[in-house]
């Protein structure tokens, strides 16, 4: 079988390298991919706004199966239009990406169906959120409904910032038509964790649990980005808790879903908060988590290209998914300045003396035509090791870490420190 990847991250270098692996592939393709995918792929030169262009591509290789990484074309609706073509694809149709792509959406769903979360309320109109955020006391968290590209939401500290945010949000159009819709919720306290499920539209198979890294700098400093590191399994969510996630809140709304005719088939991305009360619910990603996945496939034994094939004829009811005892810890290595401005085109180098089993997964890497390979991004790469324990995986992903450089690359040094202290 062939099978497309789509995307250009180190989710996707990871998706690969899974699918890679599987005795059902023949040859996997990626659009439009990178240094990384490179390796183990054909990279196809098609941006990943043009979806027609990608599906018309898909039908011409004789593709069996379509991976889709990322938010954005699945909100733009790619897995309709494979849908269309007959072309099997692994991921949600447009309605059901709403999970992701409308948070008003998501909070509606979850209200309606008892599923815990923030409290908060949905407004369209810029002076009743106004009224809303200076009738609460601050924190408060005020997000646009549409995808932002992770800079949608702001935990303001005083009411002025919750404001500077609205404003930002509803009045200078930030994100555009994302901010059409605001989300004003409580602040939520406690540790937090990603739960990533497959789903069937009926049936859901939970994976490991992981922990992600938002901020760029060591103690949680410094602005956001799109994830400087994670670890699996954190030590304070067991079997029990994702058995609860389960009941409470993934199989209710994956249950609704399809009750409300948007049946949910892919990866259901669940970001919790452990509270007094119990988890809730952050926000839903309608994929795989990035950089979740650097350090969740290699610790799936079962074939993924199986999981995937039995997700969209909806046999998970009858899918056993194996994963090792290893634990596996993952750092970002990126471009010096970001998630401010950057240089690129810097070359990467890897030394032989990085011990095997230890993981590149590119990201903003590409290689040049001379045969070297050129940092393209902010996020370069992410370096992941496994190990018996935590405190083993992360030892050895910070030992190998000197074996790789580029000018000025940047790291941080915490990734699961907090496990193993
Ligand atoms: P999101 O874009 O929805 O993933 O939100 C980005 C980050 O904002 C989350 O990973 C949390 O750290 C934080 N966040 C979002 N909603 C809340 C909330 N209600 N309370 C506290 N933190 C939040
Ligand atoms: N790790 C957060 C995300 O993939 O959106």
């Amino acid at each position: 079988m062939k099978v497309l990847v789509i995307g250009n991250g180190a989710r996707e270098h990871t998706l690969v390298w899974k699918i890679a692996r599987s005795p059902l592939v023949d040859d996997v393709y990626a659009v439009p991919g990178n240094a990384g995918t490179g390796k183990l792929a054909s990279n196809l030169d098609i941006p990943l706004t043009d979806i027609s262009s990608i599906v018309g591509k898909a039908r011409e290789l004789g593709i069996g199966l379509a991976v889709v990484g990322p938010e954005a074309p699945l909100a733009a609706g790619i897995t309709d239009l494979f849908n269309q073509t007959g072309i099997p694809v692994f991921g949600p149709s447009r309605a059901a990406a709403r999970l992701e792509s409308s948070k008003a959406f998501a909070r509606d769903i979850m209200q309606r169906n008892d599923v815990p979360c923030a409290s908060g309320k949905t407004f369209t109109s810029y002076s009743e959120a106004k009224k809303y955020i200076e009738a609460h006391d601050p924190p408060i968290v005020v997000k646009a409904d549409g995808l932002a590209a992770g800079k949608g939401v702001t935990v303001a500290k005083t009411v002025d910032e919750a404001l500077a945010a609205l404003h930002s949000i509803m009045k200078d159009r930030a994100f555009g038509a994302a901010g059409d819709k605001v989300v004003i919720e409580e602040c939520l306290l406690g540790k937090e964790v990603s739960l990533l499920a497959f789903s069937d539209g009926k049936n859901v198979i939970p994976m490991v649990p992981a922990c992600d890294y938002k901020r760029v700098a060591d103690d949680d400093q410094g602005p956001n980005t799109g994830g400087m590191g994670s670890y699996s399994p954190p030590g304070f969510f067991d079997q029990k808790m994702t058995g609860q996630v389960l009941k409470d809140i993934i199989t209710p709304i994956v249950g609704a879903m399809a009750k409300e005719g948007s049946p949910y088939k892919g990866v259901l991305y669940t970001g919790l908060i452990l509270t007094q009360q119990g988890p809730k619910v952050l926000e839903f990603n309608a994929r795989f988590g990035d950089p979740e996945t650097q350090v969740i496939l290699p610790r799936l034994e079962s074939d993924l290209v199986e999981i995937m094939l039995a997700a969209l004829d909806g046999r998970l009811d009858r899918k056993k998914i194996e994963w090792g005892s290893d634990a596996c810890v993952g750092v970002v290595m990126s471009s010096g300045g970001y998630p401010g401005t950057y240089r690129t085109d810097l070359p990467i180098n890897i030394s032989d003396r990085l011990e095997k089993d230890v993981n590149i997964f590119y990201a903003g890497a590409v290689k040049r035509d001379d045969g070297k390979i050129v940092t393209s991004g902010g996020r370069v790469l992410t370096l992941t090791a496994t190990g018996s324990t935590l405190k083993e995986a992360r030892e050895r992903v910070y030992r190998n870490i000197q074996y790789v450089d580029f000018e000025g690359c940047h790291f941080r040094r915490d990734i699961a420190a907090r496990e193993v202290t």
